[in-house]
């Protein structure tokens, strides 16, 4: 009875594991290219991924390492999201010109803005190197052994790979280490802002509507590659030309209906879909709350402090949509796991797979996490705790942490500790433009009171256990010279010695010394430990896996590589009596509209445009589609990716997730995971008659695939 409700078990597993995966775009021939076509899809794999001829991965970049952006047209032209552009458009922004405010848009190529530091990476070609990798490492070698033979192999192959003088290659790990594939790179370094929208249409919602459904933000910037003559990559000049794309994405008007196919295509960050329960289990019942806890007081206080107080709201804007951003995501990843069952469902597979592997080499494999789990628990958390109490949300004592890193310069002689100070006070410069002293008084006496009380003992300095938090508080934020950037540029000024000897007279520094040296000398190395060893297990249990359950769709977790991802629109169930529809229109923007609200306001022409219905070609019967939802498996990092029709037609901008599926992260279950996407004829119509960007228009190759 029992085995056969295992089977049972396994079989449902089996039947929901026929969506979702983030798969390498160079092996969708065959099981992949199959599937896509039962979603509707016209493409074959050679039209997504291909080395002899243009294909879509020629249109895709990786967007200054975070986010995708996709080429829509021959001269390079580039769209993101709004999110991904925001510091950007924000650098560029004064009092005067406010573009995160009032939008900007280049009506000439010559007012195109150049972005400093700004990059985009192509990718010209993806090899297995599996084989070449692990040669030489065997079973009875210790881990250290294998581990370097790898690290040689990976630095051979690297030099020798065949490339062209300006590009770059690299080796990455799938499959937990099973498999390795060699990355031929090619960085484009003159990226300029064309146009972006205004926060209100940009980021409308804000953080209310942030991981929520029904969406309705347009969250989209635009940006330009810039090559040299020969249309290489070239740092920026005035001589630069737009860059001729290999292949662009033609934009379709058309627009989506429930059940059309869905490609995206860009570069997730991270997933971890192949953790053992236990593991599972300890994010969500000991990682997750706490963390969330910790944000959570962080984030009422800097709000209580933005409602009041106009210069702080927009100090710390960027600041708190950042630290609401996961905090809201790992709410909705713990509640999504919990009624979704996903730890039962893991444990069950468990089950199946002792029975499996019984007998064999693999047979203690989940032992072994077992164990490991409970060892590393304590440091995880100690880790937990110090990173969002020290590095995240106690400003001055992220600040205690880089002058740290200043006085470790100090170790390698004078010259470095020099060059570091330097970088240290440029990049303070930006830290204390932001930074209330009265905000982060609060903020540090009510985490430091936590972190004694959450911290395990053994991971906090015995110097300071016994600390009175209020006392501590008030000593530091009248004394410390950390709480300006005034003062600190006075205490890091003169020689190396007299740095060092004021810097560690300096209240703040001296508290924050003991939280970091004991991060470095104990919790870190701790916690590295057990995590070795974690990977090791990790990395057999998923090539047993893949061994015994033969007829499994196992797909690489996400490791910020090009992947390619497919689904159908879709909308979904939150709860029992409740449907989602997918799509939203302006009618919604409307509807939700708060007057001079930093979240919900709306531009007064945005408002005529929809009263005199002047919707030019991006209506559909009589409606502006603003965003929708598919079931497309995406993750951090895949913002920005496009959206693409079942003929290679850009449809949409990847932005978002829903927030009862934000736990896709590690257990995709295509009943309510969907991703959110800004539809492709809401961007047109907000380049074209909000914006009246007609040169941008011109440039863009709209199609209709439908009316053919
Ligand atoms: N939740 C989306 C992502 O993880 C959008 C974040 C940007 N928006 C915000 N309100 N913080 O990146
Ligand atoms: N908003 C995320 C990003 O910026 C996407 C997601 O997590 O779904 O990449």
């Amino acid at each position: 009875m029992k085995i056969l409700k295992l089977l049972f078990l396994l079989l449902i597993i089996n039947l929901n594991a026929q969506q979702g995966g983030m798969w390498i775009p160079s092996q969708l021939e065959g099981a992949r290219e199959k599937e896509m076509k039962s979603l509707g899809s016209n493409l074959t794999a050679a039209a997504i991924y291909a080395i002899d001829k243009p294909s879509l991965k020629d249109a895709i970049v990786h967007f200054n390492g975070g986010c995708t952006a996709e080429v829509i047209s021959k001269k390079g032209l580039l769209l993101t999201n709004h999110h991904c552009g925001y510091g950007a458009i924000q650098s560029h922004s004064t009092i005067e010109h406010d573009y995160l405010q009032d939008g900007f848009w280049a009506y000439k190529q010559k007012e195109e803005l150049e972005n400093k530091g700004m990059f985009v990476t192509f990718i010209k070609r993806i090899d297995d190197v599996t084989v070449p990798v692990l040669k030489g490492t065997l079973k009875n070698l210790s881990n250290k052994e294998n581990q370097d033979i790898i690290s040689q192999n990976i630095e051979k192959l690297v030099k020798n790979t065949k490339k062209e003088d300006w590009q770059e290659a690299n080796i990455k790990a799938f499959y937990k280490g099973n498999q390795y594939f060699l990355f031929v790179t090619e960085k484009f370094k003159d990226i300029r802002l064309v146009g972006a929208p205004p926060s209100s249409i940009g980021k409308f919602g804000a953080d209310t509507d942030n991981w929520m459904w029904p969406r309705h933000t347009g969250d989209f910037s635009l940006f330009r590659i810039y090559a040299d003559k020969n249309n290489r990559p070239a740092e920026y000049s005035k001589k630069n030309k737009p860059y001729k794309p290999n292949h662009y994405l033609p934009v379709s008007v058309d627009g989506v209906e429930e059940g059309d196919f869905t490609l995206v295509f860009g570069f997730p960050g991270k997933t971890n879909k192949y953790l053992p329960a236990v593991a599972l289990n300890q994010i969500v019942s000991t990682l997750n709350p706490v963390k969330i806890d910790i944000r959570d007081k962080a984030l009422k206080i800097v709000d209580k402090y933005m409602r009041n107080d106009n210069e702080i709201k927009i100090q710390y804007a960027s600041k708190f949509a950042r630290i609401s951003n996961y905090w809201k995501k790992w709410i909705g990843e713990n509640q999504g796991i919990e009624k979704s069952k996903a730890i039962q469902k893991k444990q069950d597979l468990e089950k199946i797979f002792e029975l499996k592997v019984k007998g064999t080499d693999d047979q203690n494999l989940l032992a072994k996490f077992d164990k490991l789990y409970k060892e590393v628990e304590e440091v995880a958390l100690a880790r937990d705790i110090w990173i969002e109490t020290v590095y995240r949300n106690v400003e001055i004592l992220n600040a205690t942490y880089r002058i740290y890193q200043l006085e470790l310069a100090s170790q390698k002689g004078k010259e470095a500790f020099n060059e570091q100070k330097e970088n240290t006070l440029k990049s303070f410069k930006g830290f204390y433009k932001n930074y209330s002293a009265k905000v982060d008084k609060e903020v540090f006496r009510t985490l430091v009171t936590m972190y004694f009380k959450n911290n395990p003992k053994k991971y906090t300095p015995e110097t300071i256990t016994n600390i009175a938090v209020t006392k501590l508080t008030n000593t530091i934020f009248s004394n410390s010279s950390l709480t300006s950037l005034d003062k600190l540029t006075k205490l890091l000024d003169g020689d190396m010695n007299s740095v060092l000897k004021r810097i560690n007279e300096d209240k703040a520094y001296q508290f924050g010394k003991e939280l970091v040296s004991i991060f470095y000398t104990k919790i870190n190395p701790d916690f590295n430990a057990i995590q070795t060893k974690i990977a090791i297990v990790q990395k057999k249990y998923m090539s047993a896996l893949m061994q015994h359950f033969p007829e499994e769709r196992f797909f690489p977790d996400a490791n910020s590589t090009l992947r390619v991802t497919y689904g159908q629109v879709k909308g979904y169930e939150p709860k029992d009596a409740v449907y989602y529809k997918p799509v939203s229109n302006l009618k919604g923007v409307i509807e939700k509209y708060v007057p001079n609200d930093y979240e919900f306001d709306v531009s007064e022409k945005l408002i005529d445009l929809y009263k005199t219905k002047d919707f030019g070609n991006y209506a559909k019967e009589g409606k502006i589609p603003v965003n929708f939802l598919g079931t497309n498996h995406t993750t951090g990092g895949n913002s920005g990716s496009p959206v693409i029709d079942a003929n290679g037609n850009l449809i949409g901008l990847n932005f978002d997730r829903v927030w009862e599926g934000t736990m896709s992260d590690y257990n995709y279950d295509p009943e309510i995971c969907r991703n959110i996407m800004v539809d492709a004829r809401y961007i047109l119509f907000i380049i074209d008659k909000y914006a009246g960007a007609k040169r941008i228009i011109k440039e863009i190759d709209i199609v209709h695939p439908k009316k053919k």
